[in-house]
């Protein structure tokens, strides 16, 4: 039997002693304890760092005259950029609740940004000839993993790290540059929210990812969806390669070998990857979904569904024994892993599902039910409408 940690914490229902077992194990290597040094400074990292990328977002796509001229407050939420309303100083927050800061001025995105408050931005402002300027921007890894509880208002409250911004829409926000050409415009904004391709800018092919989460990821192996390599294998890549972040990064399976000195992204890694290492899952809120019913989709996930035969042991994955699944084993759009080195797909560890529609690399299930439909047809399951239900209840609940 499987250690069913969440089973046991969420229902507080009996928990059997073969379970209990199960989760008693001793804790093995990929269970260590975190340093909780190294987590701090990852925090910081994950939250802050830009890697020196200003000169990327900053000379090369000219974002700070784009943000300075028109990204108001109003625009910048509207392409699902979030602001830390713990960052906001007890008078901006008065002034907000009572309405009396404007949301379509851009002197307020300055001022914003000035306090650190716009998740994954950061601006450096300077006053100018009496006038606040923008005069470098970048951005950090918080911009596309983490997001706010909205508990000041909408896309304004208390940071989430690592949970999916799935509102973000990277592409709209790239394709604002004035240095872009039309055509490179109209690929960047067929991205929508949640969506982003992180090889588009080697091969020019477009078959965008959704943004996944950053959290429940101790143990396993391999990260990303086609398991490229483990988590500071993708930290590397994405920080000098899409970032464009001053660092390492080579991998000769692509033919990729950038080497910039003083290298601002290698040094990093360890505690980068510490921080993500003790994010946690977000639990399911309270009543979010029917315990009986998930028990019963939980026995059928383990049997007659065959969910288990891939989504294994208390991961959710059999990506730790080195399998990979080709596209047509789950009936996945070839095209992406096509274009990687793997040319197949990870199986997925699940986790936070509730938090991150929607599901799949490319998002091609919008929800939890798609998710069950599109099992059903492509392994032939003939599951009843009460069992699609059942499994739907029990995905809610991971
Ligand atoms: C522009 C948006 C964007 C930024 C910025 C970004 N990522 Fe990602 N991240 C993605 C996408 C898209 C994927 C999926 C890539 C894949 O699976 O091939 C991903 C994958 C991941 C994963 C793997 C999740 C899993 O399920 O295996 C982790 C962990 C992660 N990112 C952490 C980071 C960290 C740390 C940084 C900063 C160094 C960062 N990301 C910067 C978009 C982004
Ligand atoms: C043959 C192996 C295999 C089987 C069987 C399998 N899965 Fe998957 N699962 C995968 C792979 C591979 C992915 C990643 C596919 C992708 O992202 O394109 C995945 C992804 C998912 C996702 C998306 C997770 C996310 O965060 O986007 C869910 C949910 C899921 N599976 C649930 C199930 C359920 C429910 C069953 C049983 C009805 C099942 N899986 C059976 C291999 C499998």
């Amino acid at each position: 039997m499987r250690c069913s940690r969440t089973r046991a914490g969420l229902t507080g229902m009996m928990v059997s002693v073969a379970v209990l077992a199960a989760c008693d194990r001793p804790i093995g290597p990929r269970e260590r304890f975190l340093d909780p040094a190294l987590v701090a400074q990852g925090k910081e990292i994950f939250r802050f760092d830009t890697f020196g990328d200003e000169k990327f977002w900053t000379d090369t796509l000219r974002m700070h005259e784009v943000i300075q001229q028109s990204v108001t407050p109003a625009v910048a939420l509207s392409v699902g950029l979030k602001v830390d309303a713990d960052a906001l100083p007890a008078e901006v927050k008065a002034a907000l609740a009572a309405g009396q800061v404007d949301l379509n001025s851009t002197a307020t995105t300055l001022a914003l940004l000035r306090l650190n408050a716009v998740l994954g931005v950061k601006g450096e402002v300077q006053t100018l000839g009496g006038r606040d300027t923008l005069v470098r921007v970048g951005i950090t890894c918080a911009l596309c993993h983490s997001t706010v509880d909205n508990s000041f208002a909408p896309g304004i409250g208390s940071r989430q790290d690592g949970w999916a911004n799935t509102t973000l829409n990277p592409g709209a926000i790239v394709a604002l540059s004035p240095a872009l050409t039309p055509a490179q415009k109209a690929v960047y904004n067929s991205w929508g929210p949640g969506l982003y391709d992180p090889r588009f800018n080697f091969d020019g092919l477009s078959t965008p990812l959704v943004l996944p989460p950053a959290y429940g990821l101790l143990g396993v192996d391999k990260e990303t969806f086609t398991a490229e390599g483990p988590v500071s294998y993708w930290n590397a890549y994405v920080a000098v390669t899409q970032m464009h972040g001053q660092g390492n990064f080579s991998d000769p399976r692509l033919g990729v070998e950038i080497i910039q000195t003083p290298d601002l992204v290698t040094p990093k890694l360890a505690a980068l990857r510490e921080y993500q290492l003790s994010l946690r899952k977000p639990p399911p809120p309270p009543g979010s979904f029917d315990v009986a019913a998930a028990t019963r989709g939980e026995a059928l996930f383990e049997g007659e569904a065959g969910c288990a035969s891939c989504h294994a042991g208390s991961l959710l994955t059999d990506v730790n024994a080195g399998i990979l699944h080709a596209p047509s084993e789950t009936g996945m759009d070839p095209r992406y892993a096509a274009r990687t080195t793997q040319k197949a797909y990870r199986t997925t560890p699940l986790r936070g599902l509730w938090q991150h529609p929607p599901y799949f690399h490319d998002g091609s299930a919008a929800t939890l039910g798609e998710v069950v439909e599109h099992y059903n047809r492509v392994r032939a399951l003939g599951l009843t409408e009460q069992q699609k239900r059942d499994l739907v209840e029990y995905l809610k609940s991971l």
